[in-house]
């Protein structure tokens, strides 16, 4: 609350002195008329641009944009120039045709410089050879097993760390974004970023020193790391490896895997669990959706054993429920790139270094590709052009993941914990409101914060037991 009220009376303050300047701007910029055509913008004010148009949930601010200036705007925030994509057309364009030209990100602010190493990280690093590098990585090795789940497990307690960091990294701060305000800490976060970058840095370094000394007594337990114990490597043990390797094709940091493990923990974890969260708050509010569900889990998998990950392929309704969850409640809702070159995209000129933000929110809803958008129902899956529907990027209309190059790495995982997940669930337990009698809607208001669509509210229920649980678990 105290964070809204500083970033009210911020806007207010710059917004006057914004008024006053304006007109002897609009004068100058009549004279100088650019020659390149940029998209449709909304009146832009000095010094803040168009920040008095955003709030805390960029992306519906985004799409009240989109409504009135149409899928494709250009807008600065504060003195960066962005545009912004907000139709499956447009998105194609950027992510499909241009994909080489938007596979940068950009620095997004001082969160990013603090607490991701100063973006030596994955997620935030610039397009080029450490990305590339990564990128390999991570679709060989690092990315494909429960690798990283492992080491989730030992660490459970930086949860609340990680929780606190995506806050931050979500945060709108205004000195990132007006150029002579840059050094000057206007809303007080700075201080915040660094006590939580000192805290994260003391905790990775002393897992990171457990993983070293697990590490040597493997070699001496194998002789060689290429033995049976391999299997047993976890992601940190990887990056280690790599680390000491002189052979490698490129070496890391001790920041580079400090920044990845804060980026595995940023976009594995919270990731997962909130989209479980919401489907399952979808199911409460949608009972006879929750009974077809189990219906077709008891007749594929029976009532004798739990379902498992390799039951997921004949679950056909449980996949149409976590595509529409996705659809509704897109855990990134904005993906963020940065223009490398000059390029035209729907007509219109995009300068190199454009910021470009896709509303995946947005277009999961758009009334030209969804019938009835904001209706939870998965038989829309089935028995339509929608059926063949895949979320790996190739289907404009549904981007959950992302799309291209910096599309995401992690899909394969996610889908395996969210999908399991939310069928053993299904499968074990009838699920009420936390008032317990399904009689009140759970509440499905989203909360504030640019980078993830978290729930306003935890989700409060009672899983009534429906199978007796201790014989399928032995
Ligand atoms: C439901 C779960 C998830 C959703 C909806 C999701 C969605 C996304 C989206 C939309 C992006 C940006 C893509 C783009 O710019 O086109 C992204 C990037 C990324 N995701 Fe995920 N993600 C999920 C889970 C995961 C998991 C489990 C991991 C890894 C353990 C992961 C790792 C990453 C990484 C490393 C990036 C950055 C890729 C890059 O910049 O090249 N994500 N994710």
């Amino acid at each position: 609350m105290a964070d809204l009220n500083n970033y009210s009376i911020l806007i207010s303050i710059l917004l006057t002195i914004s008024i006053f300047i304006w007109r002897s701007l609009q004068i100058s910029r009549a004279a100088g008329r650019r020659t390149v055509r940029l998209p449709p913008s909304p009146l832009r004010l000095p010094i803040i641009g168009h920040f008095h148009l955003l709030s805390l949930k960029l992306h519906h601010s985004f799409y009240k944009l989109a409504n009135t200036y149409g899928p494709l705007i250009h807008i600065y925030i504060g003195s960066v120039p962005c545009v912004i994509a907000s139709s499956a057309e447009i998105a194609q364009e950027f992510l499909k045709t241009h994909d080489l030209s938007f596979s940068s990100r950009p620095i997004l602010s001082a969160a990013v410089l603090y607490l991701a190493y100063g973006s030596a990280d994955f997620i935030f690093s610039p397009y080029g050879p450490y990305w590339k590098f990564m990128k390999k990585l991570c679709m060989s090795k690092l990315l494909l097993s429960r690798r990283c789940s492992e080491l989730e497990n030992e660490a459970t307690e930086i949860r609340e760390m990680i929780e606190e960091i995506t806050r931050l990294l979500g945060k709108l701060d205004l000195s990132d974004y007006i150029w002579f305000c840059k050094n000057l800490n206007l809303q007080g976060f700075r201080k915040i970023f660094e006590q939580v970058h000192v805290k994260y840095d003391l905790m990775i370094e002393k897992i990171i020193k457990e993983h070293e000394v697990d590490r040597k007594s493997m070699k001496d337990d194998m002789g060689s790391e290429d033995g049976s114990r391999h299997q047993m490597k976890n992601i940190l043990h990887i990056l280690l490896d790599i680390s000491k390797d002189d052979g490698a094709e490129m070496r890391l940091t001790r920041e580079n895997i400090k920044a990845f493990i804060l980026d595995i923990f940023l976009a594995g974890t919270e990731t997962a669990a909130i989209t479980i969260e919401w489907a399952l708050a979808e199911l409460i509010n949608n009972q006879p959706i929750l009974e077809k569900a189990r219906e077709e889990i008891n007749k594929v998998v029976g009532k004798s054993r739990l379902v498992e990950e390799s039951d997921i392929p004949n679950l056909h309704f449980l996949q149409a429920i976590v595509k529409e969850t996705l659809r509704l409640h897109p855990i990134v809702p904005i993906t963020l790139r940065e223009a490398i070159e000059n390029c035209t995209v729907g007509g219109y000129d995009i300068p190199a270094k454009t910021w470009l933000f896709v509303n995946i929110w947005a277009i999961g809803r758009d009334p030209k590709h969804w019938k009835n958008p904001l209706e939870f129902n998965p038989d829309r899956f089935f028995g339509s052009d929608l059926s063949n529907l895949d979320m790996r990027g190739q289907n404009f209309h549904f981007i959950p993941f992302g799309s291209g190059r910096r599309g995401c790495p992690g899909i394969t995982l996610a889908l395996q914990v969210v999908q399991t997940t939310v069928a053993a669930v299904i499968q074990c337990f009838d699920l009420k409101n936390d008032n317990g009698t399904n009689q009140v809607e759970v509440d499905m208001t989203e909360a504030a914060g640019a980078l993830t669509l978290a729930r306003a509210n935890p989700l409060n229920c009672t899983p009534v037991p429906k199978l007796d649980l201790l014989p399928l678990l032995n």
